[in-house]
C-alpha cells in the first residue's frame, strides 16, 4: 500500500510517498528558511501562506517522480500537531480534501513521532527499545522508545529548546538566522580554553534541561568583551557550543544508565552538529550502546518521516466524513500503540 505523507507543521513543506512493500518511493521538500531569515525568525502567517502555495505542486511532483497515479494511493498521512496552527491547518485541509475525493483512509500523525521513527527509514536502524534525544528549534527532549506508540518522556527543556538557544546566541554574536550552523562553523575556529560557560542543570539529578540561563550568560560575557574582535567571537561561540554539547551528552549518559538501552538515537536539526555527534558516539560506546542518527535530511522536518509514521498507523485512520483536525499542542505521551489491521 502507498501512503502519501504531508508535513506542514512549521517552516518546511515536506511530501513523500512510502510503499509498505518497497519503502520510500519519492520525496520533495520546500524550505522557507530564506523567506523567514529576513525577519530573524519564523513568521507564522507567512509560513501558512507559503504552505498553501507549495503543497499541491509538491504533491504533483512526488507522484510524477514515482510514476504513481493519485488513484493508486492507499492512504494519506499528515502532521496533525504539534506545531503552528495555521501551518498545520493547510496540511490538514489538503489531506482531508484529497482523502475524501479519493475515498481513502486519512491518518493524523504526531510530528514528534515522525522524528522518533525517522531512523527506521535507514538500512542500519536501531532495534526497540532505544533512547532518543530530540533536539530541534522547538523541542529538546529525551524519550524512551519501547515500540511504535510506546513513548516515555524522560526529560525535556523547562524553557528554551537547544536549537532556539543556538539561534538566539548566534544573534547575539551578529550571525544570521537560523544561527545554529553558522555558530557551529564559527566555534571550530574558537579556543576551548579561553572562556567557560555554565552547564545548566548538570549539578541536579534528573533529565530536565534549561538553556535560557546559558543565553543570558553569553549576553553578560559579551558585554565585558566589547569591542568584539573576530577571534573573541569565535572563542565565545566555542564556549557556548561546548556547554550545550556537554549538557546534552551528560543527560544522554544518565538516560542510557537509567534505562539500560543499547541504542541512542539523535534526531532534530541540532543533531546535525558535528561536535554533538562525536561526543554522543563516545558516550554511547562507554555505555555499551550504539549511536544512530537519520541522514541529515531526515533529522530536520521532512515528508518521509510522516509518510512512514502514517504507514505504521494504517489502522488508526479517522472515520469519514473527514473533518479538518489539527492541534497546536499535543503530548507525545498521549499516543498509544497502533491499532493492528
Ligand atoms: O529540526 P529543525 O530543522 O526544525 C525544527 O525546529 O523543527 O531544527 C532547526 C534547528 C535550528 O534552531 C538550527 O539553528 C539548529 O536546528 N541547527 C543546528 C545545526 N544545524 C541546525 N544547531 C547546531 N549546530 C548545527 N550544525
Ligand atoms: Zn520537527
Amino acid at each position: 500500500m502507498i501512503t502519501l505523507g504531508i508535513e506542514t507543521s512549521c517552516d518546511e513543506t515536506g511530501v513523500a510517498l512510502y510503499c509498505s512493500e518497497k519503502g520510500l518511493l519519492a520525496e520533495a521538500l520546500h524550505s522557507q528558511v530564506e523567506m523567514h531569515a529576513e525577519h530573524g525568525g519564523v513568521v507564522p502567517e507567512l509560513a501558512s501562506r507559503d504552505h498553501i502555495r507549495k503543497l499541491l505542486p509538491l504533491i504533483q511532483e512526488v507522484l510524477a517522480k514515482a510514476s504513481v497515479d493519485k488513484t493508486e494511493l492507499g492512504a494519506i498521512a499528515y502532521t496533525a500537531g504539534p506545531g503552528l496552527i495555521g501551518a498545520l491547518l493547510v496540511g490538514a485541509s489538503v489531506a482531508a480534501g484529497l482523502a475524501t475525493t479519493l475515498g481513502i483512509p486519512l491518518i493524523p500523525v504526531h510530528h514528534m513521532e515522525g522524528h522518533l521513527l525517522a531512523p527506521m527509514l535507514e538500512d542500519d536502524h536501531p532495534d526497540f527499545p532505544f533512547v532518543a534525544l530530540l533536539v530541534s528549534g522547538g523541542h529538546t527532549m529525551l524519550v524512551e522508545v519501547d515500540g511504535v506508540g510506546q513513548y516515555t518522556i524522560l526529560g525535556q527543556t523547562l524553557d528554551d529548546a537547544a536549537g532556539e538557544a543556538f539561534d538566539k546566541t548566534a544573534k547575539l554574536l551578529g550571525l544570521g538566522y537560523p544561527g545554529g550552523p553558522a555558530l557551529a562553523a564559527l566555534a571550530v575556529k574558537g579556543s576551548p580554553d579561553r572562556f567557560t560557560l555554565p552547564r545548566p542543570m548538570l549539578n541536579r539529578p534528573g533529565l530536565e534541561f534549561s538553556f535560557s540561563g546559558l543565553k543570558t550568560a553569553v549576553r553578560d560575557l559579551l558585554k565585558t568583551l566589547e569591542p568584539l574582535d573576530d577571534q573573541t567571537r569565535a572563542d565565545v561561540a566555542r564556549a557556548f557550543e561546548d556547554a550545550v554539547v556537554d549538557t546534552l551528552a551528560n543527560k544522554c549518559a544518565r538516560a542510557l544508565k537509567q534505562t539500560g538501552a543499547r541504542g541512542l538515537v539523535i534526531a532534530g536539526g541540532v543533531g546535525a552538529n558535528r561536535s554533538l555527534r562525536e561526543k554522543l558516539a563516545a558516550i554511547a560506546a562507554s555505555h555499551e550502546a550504539r549511536l544512530y542518527y537519520p541522514r541529515p535530511a531526515y533529522c530536520t522536518d521532512n515528508g518521509a518521516m510522516i509518510a512512514y509514521a502514517g504507514a505504521c498507523r494504517s489502522g488508526d485512520s479517522l472515520t469519514p466524513p473527514y473533518t479538518i483536525e489539527a492541534k497546536a499542542r499535543w503530548s507525545l505521551e498521549d499516543l498509544k500503540p497502533p491499532v493492528r489491521t
